[in-house]
């Protein structure tokens, strides 16, 4: 059986494009794969935190993630397993600085005051490789905003076989789904939805009440004229086809189905479906993570044991990548 892996950074509420790029495929494939799931608490600490709000935001992300259906066995936090580390480092030195300068999200990130950035988010993907590849995990469910670390991952794992002359590290194949890689603002149709934007009204998070996710909708941006009948009609609408993106994927329909449902109808009656929609999907999720999060004694628990399963299977796999390195034990 495959090895599934993917990760999700600490930093906030999980909002839609999490959950529609990432965490609904993580539960669907958790059904028939082995899977880990990780907190990546580390890559955290690549941009400005606060102590309280990271330990909170952990805490927060955990009961997210096990109210939308997450198996409390699969999942911990990657500071606790020292594997991520170790074997980061030994990347950092297989990984080429010309590879770490192409990534864009680094070039995102940093902006234009790069040389006050961390040094750890330049090193980011060198961790991000070591996340996945100290499971032997050979499928990555993520959005479309990924696919350029899972490549160098790949770079990475094939310079270490090729250094050490063995096939140690498999290849990597990203999951991406089609239906919705790349949520949008619900501001700004040409940006994507991040947890970094400082409008609250950019995104949905999982925990927003059903007059906040009312609310949002209500107030997302889109254009004068009715929706097409035809996906054509959205082009050049950025707007519109992330209104109509998320109502599909939501509904599990099809975009054509959405059209020829809607087409003609003005964003009014569209938008106070597409609420109702969002409110009766999430609105679970959203009190369930609200009952866990009274409980910090038990999340803590879930964590240790996902720790605890997640070092079992990546212990061997890095002490091997440490022996082949020529480190002494
Ligand atoms: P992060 O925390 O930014 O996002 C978690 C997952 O959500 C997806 N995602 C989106 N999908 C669609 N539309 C959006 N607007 C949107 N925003 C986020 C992301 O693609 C991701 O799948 N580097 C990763 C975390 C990570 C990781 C890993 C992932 C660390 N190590 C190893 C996979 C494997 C990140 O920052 O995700």
């Amino acid at each position: 059986m495959q090895r599934v892996f993917s990760g999700i950074q600490p930093t906030g509420i999980p909002h839609l494009g999490n959950y529609l790029g990432a965490i609904r495929n993580w539960v669907t494939l958790q059904s028939d794969h082995e899977c880990l799931f990780c907190l990546v608490d580390m890559h955290t600490l690549t941009m400005p935190w606060t102590p309280q709000s990271l330990r909170e935001q952990t805490l927060g992300s955990t009961a997210c993630l096990l109210a939308s259906g997450i198996d409390p066995k699969r999942l911990y936090n990657q500071s606790a397993v020292s594997a991520h580390a170790r074997l980061g480092w030994i990347f950092n030195c297989v990984s080429r600085l010309g590879w770490l300068n192409r990534m864009t999200q680094f070039k995102d990130k940093a902006g234009k005051s790069r040389e006050n950035h961390s040094a750890g988010l330049y090193v980011y993907p060198n961790l991000m490789a070591a996340d996945i590849l100290t499971f032997h995990a050979t499928r990555v469910p993520v959005g479309d905003d990924q696919r350029q670390h899972i490549e160098l991952a790949n770079d990475i794992a094939k310079k270490f076989n090729h250094d050490m002359s063995i096939e140690f590290f498999p290849e990597i194949e990203p999951i991406i789904s089609p239906e919705a890689a790349r949520v949008m603002s619900l501001r700004d149709g040409n940006k994507k939805m991040s947890k970094s934007d400082p409008s609250e009204q950019s995104r949905i998070v999982l925990t927003d009440t059903p007059e906040e996710i009312t609310q949002k909708i209500r107030r997302a941006k889109t254009d004068s004229e009715a929706l097409p009948s035809e996906k054509e009609g959205l082009e050049g609408r950025p707007e519109a086809q992330n209104l109509v993106t998320i109502y599909a994927a939501m509904s599990d329909q099809s975009l054509e189905k959405v059209l020829s449902d809607f087409g003609g109808q003005g964003f009014g009656s569209f938008k106070q479906a597409l609420a109702d929609l969002l409110v009766e999907k999430l609105s679970p999720v959203a009190t369930e993570t609200r009952h866990l999060l009274a409980d910090e004694h038990h999340l803590l628990q879930v964590l240790r044991q996902g720790a605890e399963h997640a070092r079992n299977i990546s212990e061997p796999i890095v002490q091997e990548a440490e022996r082949l390195v020529g480190f002494l034990r």
